[in-house]
């Protein structure tokens, strides 16, 4: 039976990952399959299960299970632990869990981190400024802090969540969380992990945010630069979209399912041409 993979979630239809995916299989010539597939909204352990018994080695999993997959993991991450989400399953046998075992994991983080280290942004001692403080933030927190910068800052609309964020993250770094109105200035990479960028939304930010040769990171990406990317770039920031992120986590994952590193470099390119 041919190894498959796959990534579940609802809705399904526009995820680039089996085409990345297919991408990374051919360069690499390992021989597997990759879908996507829609599970119920009320049944994801059970599509994993009838997924595993059809020849499943491995999936990713995107909105809305990425906290049902962290649920039906026997061992996870340090970082999926803390992100309480994991957006990569791993069936045993692979030395990361035994057979039938299933590890998680989230590479959203590392492929944040790598995608940034790509265009040469300094982490090291780097003032962070982070906006949003939803599942997608809490899943590259701990990969960011691991890359020792002088200090993460978290601003979210409803503040009390990025303070609970921060007190999370408190013993691995100096971070700290409060409502737009609390961010300063100064910093030498901002990253958007809101959704305001899907309703053309900017959050009230001040227009002094950037430090000098700033970076400005946006999780989404278009064919267009979103409003926050236009906003930053308009005050001298760099802006960096998520395309590489995307690129960059599920080379991740097919790493961990195949030992293989593919080269992201032509996938991602392939994949700006077609947005
Ligand atoms: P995700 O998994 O993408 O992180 P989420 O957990 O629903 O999704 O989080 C969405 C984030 O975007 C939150 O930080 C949310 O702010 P609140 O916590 O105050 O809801 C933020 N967000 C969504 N729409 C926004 C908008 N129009 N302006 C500012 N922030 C917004």
């Amino acid at each position: 039976m041919i190894d498959r993979y796959c990534v579940f979630g609802h809705p399904i239809g526009h995820s680039k990952s089996p085409t990345i995916h297919a991408a990374f299989a051919e360069q690499t010539g390992e021989h597997l399959e990759y879908t996507a597939i829609e599970a119920p909204l009320d049944d994801f352990a059970g599509a994993w299960r009838a997924f595993v018994a059809e020849g499943g080695r491995g999936a990713n999993v995107t909105v809305p299970f990425k906290e049902a997959a962290f649920a039906l993991c026997d061992t996870l991450s340090e970082r999926a632990r803390r992100a309480g989400a994991v957006n990569t399953l791993i069936l045993g046998g692979n030395g990361l869990s035994d057979d039938f075992k299933v590890y998680g994991d989230t590479t959203d983080g590392v492929g944040l981190v790598r995608d940034l280290k790509r265009h040469e942004v300094r982490l090291a001692g780097a003032r962070i400024l982070v906006l949003g403080a939803g599942g997608a933030v809490r899943g590259v927190l701990e990969p960011l802090l691991a890359e020792a910068p002088s200090s993460v800052r978290i601003a979210n609309r409803t503040a009390a969540k990025a303070e609970a964020l921060a007190d999370d993250f408190g013993d691995l770094g100096t971070i700290a969380g409060g409502g737009f109105e609390t961010v300063g200035g100064g910093f030498d990479l901002v990253i958007n992990g809101t959704s305001a960028s899907l309703a053309g939304d900017l959050p009230p930010l001040p227009d002094a945010l950037f430090a000098p040769g700033a970076t400005a990171h946006d999780m989404m990406y278009g064919a267009a630069p979103t409003v926050f990317l236009r906003w930053a770039a308009e005050r001298g920031a760099r802006p960096v979209d998520g395309l590489g992120m995307l690129v960059e986590q599920a080379a991740e994952s097919f790493f961990q399912w195949r030992g293989k590193r593919p080269d992201t470099a032509p996938v991602r390119e392939a994949l700006r041409r077609a947005l």
